[in-house]
């Protein structure tokens, strides 16, 4: 696995210290071809760090860094045409237009016609609005003319940086939207997020850090536990009870107010209508229950309260 067209960056034992902070720590990374790659981790976690080592802004203090194949240290020029990062929104001029601000980004990009903006800005659906001061427009269209302005040069890989902070629900929604267009058009995306729920919705694979060091990593369905774990309501709760502790393939059950819940394996289901039914009992409900991958993250973060 040295070199594959597959991987569009691969970190090795990358670590920076501030002084005596360790902020990145021995972080091996893959990020793939096609793939929406979330980054996620708490506050100071290190996510940033990463990011700016990847654009060449912050030198590492040890190890390596290779985006297409190329290391960040000794081709920066070449691998930064094909990137593209959001990272806080980039200085727009209040009183000029969406398009006269993204004229000014398109100056310093080379090669960018007036067609490449014009189907950028359709891209993150402020066509409309192009020829509106910026200055009103809302936080998530200030957010999508930065998208726009990343966009320009056509990146392969495009790393955002919490593109949705500061945003109220409904922009959240439509940054989110834009990503996952993003990554069908065969787009690789890197996205720090400190937000579960946003890399939960948007991103194929998940790698979780804490203080620097990556502590999980794999697709967001991998990661949330499937667990054995069964809700049901029944007619009768003590009958239901009494007839599901014969079962040895039962393994607890536990009241939560009118519900059961059991710990049974999930394909089970049907013997437990069966057998219920069979002796009276009917089912008026009754579902899997999946821990989320919040849970799952809170876990693995919740340890860094104890040490
Ligand atoms: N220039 C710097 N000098 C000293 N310490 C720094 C510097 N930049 C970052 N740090 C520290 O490195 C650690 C990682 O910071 P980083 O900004 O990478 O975290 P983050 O995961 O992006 O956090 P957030 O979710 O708050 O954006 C933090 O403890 C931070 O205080
Ligand atoms: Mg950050």
């Amino acid at each position: 696995m040295t070199t594959n067209n597959d991987v569009v960056v691969r970190t090795e034992h990358l670590t920076k210290h501030y002084g005596k902070l360790v902020a990145v720590d021995d972080l091996n990374l893959e990020v793939h071809r096609g793939e929406v790659f979330g980054f996620l981790g708490p506050n100071g976690s290190g996510k940033s760090t990463t990011m700016c080592m990847m654009l060449g802004l912050i030198a590492p203090t040890s190890g390596n860094i290779e985006i297409f194949g190329l290391s960040v240290k000794s081709n920066l020029a070449d691998i930064l045409g094909k990137v593209g990062a959001v990272m806080e929104s980039p200085g727009f001029y209040p009183y000029l237009s969406g398009w006269d601000n993204l004229k000014v980004f398109a100056r310093i990009s080379r090669n960018v016609t007036d067609n490449r903006m014009k189907d950028v800005l359709k891209l993150v659906d402020l066509a409309d609005r192009a020829q509106d001061k910026f200055s009103g427009y809302s936080q998530g269209m200030k957010q999508r003319l930065a998208i726009a302005c990343a966009l320009l040069h056509d990146p392969e890989f495009i790393i955002f940086d919490e593109p949705t902070s500061g945003l109220d629900p409904a922009g959240m929604k439509e940054i989110r939207e834009l990503l996952i267009r993003l990554g069908q058009e065969g787009k690789t995306i890197f996205l720090n997020s400190h937000l579960l729920h946003e890399v939960e919705l948007v991103c194929d694979h998940v790698a979780i850090i804490k203080k620097g060091k990556m502590i999980a990593s794999g697709a967001p369905n991998d990661l949330i536990k499937h667990g054995d774990t069964l809700q049901i309501r029944v007619t009768d709760t003590d009958k239901a009870v009494a007839l599901l502790n014969e079962e040895d393939w039962v393994s607890s059950i536990t009241r939560e107010g009118d519900l059961l819940i059991l710990k049974a394996p999930a394909k089970r289901a049907t013997d437990i209508s069966a057998l219920l039914a069979q002796n009276g009992v009917f089912i008026s409900e009754m579902k899997a229950r999946e821990d989320s991958l919040e849970s799952f993250f809170l876990e693995l973060t919740e340890e860094e309260t104890v040490d």
